[in-house]
């Protein structure tokens, strides 16, 4: 059986023809590929509407509301205090907005707390903290699921052997998970010895033992050296594909975003300055203004 897709740039630019060859039959099916959300076809997994969020007299988040289409890595951009770090916090519980409402999978999650959004599959990725980079990338992983039997102490006095089978399954959870971002080799290195991109993946491993249906991921670029930049770009754009995993991502590095995003939203001052594919976002006036006008001074 043969599997190809390829871009159907005579139909419509945004449509990818998927073919299945069983040799004796080809089924070919017409997709959307990468783009923009089609509202017609498509339901968003998250939304926002007329989101504010005030800090005092700051204005953080003023009046933003967009789209986020599943499967898809959507890229969240703007220059510094944008407030696109402050929009994850809203979105993920760590703070409430002040007006706006917020939808995922169609449910309403404003209000809820942080512990609720991730229980809902809405994951964040978090820095490797001081504590982490003491233990192995595995030990790492490990740690994440909640609720297993070896917490309470009890049962690790009656029933060892419940215990000992769920530290087996999640062990080969993570080792999975460890293969799926290209870390296996890692797995016995302590956190802390690893690179700068090897510790956004890392974080990113660790997001996954959650099985995340969306993962907002604050700038993984950020620390990582451009080489690495590369193989970090395809790692991320291969788990959502293999996984149909949604990822909203906060870049500043242009070539990272550029590469793997597909829209990119930008932001500034609070506000949402555009939306669109890189290319159009790329050749935007505005953005350039924001981008340029802001080194100028
Ligand atoms: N908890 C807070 N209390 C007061 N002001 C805050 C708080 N969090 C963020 N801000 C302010 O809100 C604005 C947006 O900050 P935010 O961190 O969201 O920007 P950002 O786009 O993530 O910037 P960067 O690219 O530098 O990370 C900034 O002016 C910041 O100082
Ligand atoms: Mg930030």
């Amino acid at each position: 059986m043969y599997l190809t897709a390829t871009p159907k740039n005579k139909l419509k630019s945004n449509l990818v023809e998927i073919r299945i060859d069983y040799g004796y039959i080809t089924f070919r099916i017409i997709r959307e590929g990468p783009g923009t959300l089609n509202s017609q076809t498509e339901s968003p997994i998250l939304s926002l509407q007329n989101v504010r969020k005030s800090f005092g007299g700051l204005k953080a988040i003023d009046d933003v509301s967009f789209d986020v289409a599943p499967c898809r890595i959507t890229g969240l951009i703007g220059p510094n205090g944008a407030g696109k770090t402050t929009l994850f916090n809203i979105i993920s519980g760590f703070h409430k907005p002040d007006t706006g409402e917020i939808h995922f999978k169609g449910k309403r999650i404003d209000g809820l707390s942080l512990h609720q959004t991730f229980n809902k599959k809405l994951c964040r990725t978090f820095q490797i903290s001081r504590e982490l980079k003491l233990m192995t990338v595995l030990d790492n992983l490990m740690l994440v699921p909640p609720n297993q039997a070896g917490e309470k102490l009890w049962r690790t006095w009656f029933c060892p052997g419940l215990v000992r089978k769920q530290e087996i399954q999640i062990r080969e959870k993570a080792l999975k998970i460890l293969q799926l971002v290209g870390l296996t080799h890692l797995k016995d290195e302590y956190a802390g010895n690893l690179s700068g991109g090897q510790k956004r993946l890392l974080e990113l491993a660790r997001t996954m033992m959650a099985d995340p249906e969306m993962i907002l991921f604050d700038e993984p670029g950020a620390g990582v050296n451009p080489s690495e930049r590369k193989t970090l770009a395809d790692r991320i754009r291969q788990l959502v594909q293999e996984n149909q995993i949604t990822v909203l991502l906060i870049g500043h590095e242009m070539e990272l975003v550029m590469d793997i995003c597909n829209p990119i939203i930008v932001l500034e001052r609070g506000k949402k300055l555009t939306e669109g594919t890189p290319d159009q976002v790329r050749c935007d006036p505005r953005v350039l203004e924001v981008y340029l006008g802001g080194t100028e001074e």
